[in-house]
């Protein structure tokens, strides 16, 4: 019997000879795939301003620079992420300020927001932890009786095809960024994407992406070579053809994709629900989930990963709380502790079915 995988790279079949096309066409950079692909990206998400990159890290940290943050100012986030959205923040030389999370999904918590602003605020990054939404309402809430301009930058790394009460998660905020890491939904191989509401934003980054020399309007002169000035850092963050070769292919599997996941979330909350020892998440039906996994918080963590592991079936935690790294300041909250210690992760992809949820159901009963 072959592995179940926790996580499932998604190759659409078509990658093969597009991939291969690419590799035979003599120019593997940036250049048309990549366009192309940036166009079927804004029309999936239907957005106008989506700049591709080279991962979901350096789509933080791009958009964080565009937010205009520098050394010293604060940048208020969730512990209960992978360290790149922390790691995004230092490459700014700003401070990341970690604040509660919401023990009904993970995501962090506006409330907590609120006792965090303090005047060096100025951006806030929302993690959408496990493919779900953060209330971003609230969140904007928070941000408007501040009374001070900070930013909304959306980690969408596990949210791809999310929807927050009707609206596709990348058209809410300043910034948006995706992975197209090998086991996200959407894969490039590596590679990521920035949405954007702002053309200004949008332009921006265009331009640090690639070394701060905007490839559309910086137009080679008589000699051949480029004419721009550089007055600021930019960055080699950009997408490559080949990259985007497999990108234009995977997001025509992405409904798809999508639908399976979302059916395979739904049968865990039918067969889990009500079993002694563990508690599901409470999501709001308005909102589009993406499972990237499935959460939920187990009484004996220890007891539930040894019965599922017993079935050949994948558990894992994905990424435990941050801010337990040397480099990041430890905070101390209710809900964050709590979910350290009980949170677990059960796989989403198109290798599970409801005989396995029904065989975890099982085990779990006993
Ligand atoms: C929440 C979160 N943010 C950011 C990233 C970084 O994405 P990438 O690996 O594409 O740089 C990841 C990667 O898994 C992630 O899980």
């Amino acid at each position: 019997m072959s592995k179940l995988p926790f996580f499932k790279t998604y190759i659409n079949k078509s990658a093969n000879n597009k991939v291969n096309s690419t590799l035979n066409s003599n120019f593997i950079n940036e250049g048309f795939v990549v366009n192309e692909f940036e166009h079927k990206l804004r029309k999936f998400i239907n957005l106008k301003y989506i700049n591709t990159t080279n991962s979901g890290t350096s789509s933080l940290h791009l958009s964080l620079i565009a937010a205009g943050v520098s050394p010293g100012d604060d940048v208020i986030l969730s512990p209960q992420t992978f360290i790149a959205t922390g790691l995004a923040i230092k490459y700014c030389g700003a401070n990341p300020v970690f604040c509660d999370i919401q023990i009904d999904t993970g995501n962090i918590c506006p409330i907590s927001i609120k006792k965090k602003i303090s005047n060096r605020t100025k951006a806030i990054i929302a993690v959408h932890w496990s493919g779900y939404p953060c209330d971003m309402d609230e969140i904007q809430k928070v941000i408007n009786k501040s009374k001070k301009k900070i930013y909304v930058i959306e980690d969408a790394a596990h949210a791809f095809g999310a929807e927050y009460k009707g609206k596709k998660i990348g058209k809410i905020s300043d910034f948006t960024c995706f992975s197209f890491q090998s086991t996200k939904h959407l894969t490039c191989g590596d590679g990521g994407a920035i949405a954007c509401l702002d053309k200004k934003h949008y332009e921006e980054i265009k331009k640090l992406k690639w070394f701060g020399i905007h490839r559309e309007k910086d137009k080679p002169g008589f000699l051949g070579e480029r004419i721009y000035d550089l007055k600021s850092l930019g960055y080699k963050y950009h997408m490559n053809n080949y990259s985007a070769s497999l990108g234009i292919e995977n997001i025509k599997i992405m409904k798809k994709v999508l639908k399976y996941h979302r059916k395979i979330g739904d049968l865990y909350f039918k067969h889990l629900e009500n079993i002694d020892g563990i508690s599901l998440m409470k999501y709001e039906k308005i909102n589009l989930h993406s499972y990237w996994f499935f959460q939920l918080l187990a009484d004996d963590r220890e007891e539930f990963i040894t019965k599922v592991r017993s079935l050949n079936i994948p558990c894992n935690v994905v990424n435990q709380r941050i801010d337990k790294y040397k480099i990041f300041k430890k905070i101390s909250e209710k809900n964050i502790n709590f979910f350290y210690k009980h949170h677990i992760g059960l796989p989403v992809n198109t290798s599970i079915n409801e005989s396995h949820i029904l065989k975890i159901a099982k085990i779990l009963k006993k």
